[in-house]
């Protein structure tokens, strides 16, 4: 799909589509009432008729309106403007995009009027750039052909004012966003057969060819070698190889703070550590999950492949930050050499954790990658996980789930996700909560009991968060649709995508 920014006059523009926002109950913004002279009132008469629904994300589609050029024009409402906010200008947008994504015309049009955004340009067209793009994800894998047929390719916005840089620049970031979900939601929608801990590794690999950044892949000896006990404890009952992957975007230019080098970074220029959950399948392993919905485990990957697409999206963007993403990647499965409960293993950090459940695998593999972390001297690191069942449970699929020893870190998240419609909501990780996970034979057990299941598997995680600011996003109830539109969601890109803008712009 391609974006383009043309002049305005959208009533003289040759297009399939034209989008034109309108609010329900107040004059039209001006390149729609434009569009209303060339058609002599016939925009306005059609929403004073009643037939637009007022509520935002309603549309109306007209065909061959006299004395405009564009073969057909879509109404969509704002809502009522004393109403107007970025909730209704998300909806808009949605509706918009869909009505793009379905239609039979190959280019269209959309007016951005300045006076009709609720916040700054800048950010409102980062979100339409981003939901517009992303509405038009298919996933492609098995009926590529038929999939191809409808959906605009070419989309030009027509603003209002004249665009400067910096919003130029916002749309082409939407898109980088949307790009980097595209990634995230095909891995997570192929099945654990394709998307193994290999694959994912083979994909992180071409991206750091494309973009030129460093990847490593490190295999089970590797791994070994490192001392990775709790990481490797959940690979072993798979056929697959596990694999540590490693991505370096280094967009600062900063070298590599792993090798030994004089330079001092300064903690303003510290990466950002990105972690992600890469089980590939989770079946509980010995702890056997139940049948039901079992397929879904195959999106167990979504905290990985969110990592990879955060960093597709940054280097799309070239924001010159540094990020490492870290990704253990392996399958959750009972074979003869799988983790029993009841056996102790010992973490990368020297802790020994009693598994006493072997479907709480992604905390083995995460805390083994968080105390990894620690040799890049991070500015803060944010892990992403399908970690909890207990979070679908807690928050239900609206806002993921966010625990953090950082205040600061926390608010920053926070604010990113409402910022982006990609939402998160916190939840305490007080000391009390520790002595949930007490073992009689390891320094902690890997579950800490029927309550709180959310927050126990944070607490477990912050005894690996050593000495850097830390937050964890527990992705289980919307890293992916259940029912009717199973499928890939690509959050929390959108948040992460904020996120990194921010830094980027904090930093220079
Ligand atoms: N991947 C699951 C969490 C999950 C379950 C995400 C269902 C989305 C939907 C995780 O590995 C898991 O199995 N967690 C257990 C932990 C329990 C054994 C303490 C859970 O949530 O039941
Ligand atoms: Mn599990
Ligand atoms: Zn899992």
């Amino acid at each position: 799909m391609e974006f383009t920014i043309k002049p305005r006059s959208p009533e003289k523009l040759k297009t399939g589509l034209l989008c034109l926002p309108v609010f329900a109950n107040a004059p039209l913004p001006s390149l729609a009432s434009k569009v209303d002279e060339a058609c002599q009132g016939l925009l306005s008469a059609v929403i004073a008729s009643g037939d637009l629904e007022e509520k935002a994300g309603s549309t109306l589609l007209l065909h061959g309106v006299t004395g405009v050029a564009a073969e057909r024009i879509l109404l969509s409402s704002l809502g009522p403007s004393a109403a107007f906010n970025e909730k209704a200008w998300f909806d808009t947008l949605s509706a918009i995009g869909t009505a793009l994504a379905e239609t039979p015309a190959k280019e269209a049009a959309i007016a951005i009027d300045g006076a009709a955004l609720p916040r700054n340009p800048v950010w409102a067209l980062r979100q339409a750039g981003r939901i517009i793009a992303d509405r038009a994800y298919r996933f492609n894998a098995p009926r590529a052909q038929e999939n191809k047929k409808r959906g605009a390719q070419e989309i030009s916005f027509l603003f209002s004012a004249t665009p400067d840089e910096s919003q130029k620049e916002a749309l082409r970031q939407g898109q980088s966003i949307a790009a980097g979900m595209a990634l995230a939601k095909d891995l997570g929608n192929l099945g654990g057969n394709v998307c193994t801990p290999a694959y994912l590794a083979e994909t992180a690999r071409a991206l750091g060819k494309q973009f030129g950044f460093k990847v490593d892949v490190l295999v089970p000896d590797d791994i070994e070698k490192l001392g990775m006990g709790a990481f490797l404890s959940v690979a072993r009952g798979s056929r697959q190889e596990p694999r540590l992957i490693v991505m370096h975007y280094r967009g600062a230019g900063t070298p590599d703070s792993s090798k030994k080098s004089k330079k001092k970074t300064s903690p303003q220029n510290a990466p950002i550590v990105l972690v992600g959950k890469g089980i590939t399948f989770d079946s509980g392993g010995i702890s056997l999950k139940p049948g039901a919905e079992m397929d879904e485990m195959k999106y167990d990957m979504c905290g990985a492949a969110s990592v990879i697409g955060a960093i597709k999206a940054a280097a799309l963007m070239e924001l010159p930050i540094d990020i490492i993403g870290i990704i253990p990647a392996t399958e959750n499965m009972p074979g003869g050499n799988a983790s029993r409960p009841g056996d102790v293993v010992r973490s990368l950090s020297g802790q020994t954790i009693e598994i006493l459940n072997t479907d709480a695998e992604g905390r083995l593999i995460l805390c083994d990658a968080l105390t990894y972390a620690e040799r890049f001297k991070p500015g803060c690191v944010i892990d992403i996980a399908t970690l909890t069942g207990a979070c679908v449970v807690a928050l239900g699929r609206i806002p993921s789930g966010l625990l953090s020893t950082d205040d600061a870190l926390a608010d920053e998240l926070t604010r990113c996700g409402n910022d982006s419609a990609d939402r998160v909501w916190r939840l305490p990780l007080w000391d009390e909560y520790q002595d949930l996970l007490k073992s009689n034979f390891a320094d902690m057990a890997n579950i800490g009991g029927r309550w709180g299941g959310t927050i126990t598997a944070a607490a477990f995680l912050s005894r690996f968060a050593g000495s850097y600011k830390w937050a964890h996003l527990d992705i289980a109830g919307t890293a992916w649709n259940t029912g009717e539109n199973k499928g890939a969601t690509g959050r929390p890109l959108p948040l992460l995508g904020e996120f990194l803008i921010g830094r980027a712009a904090r930093q220079h």
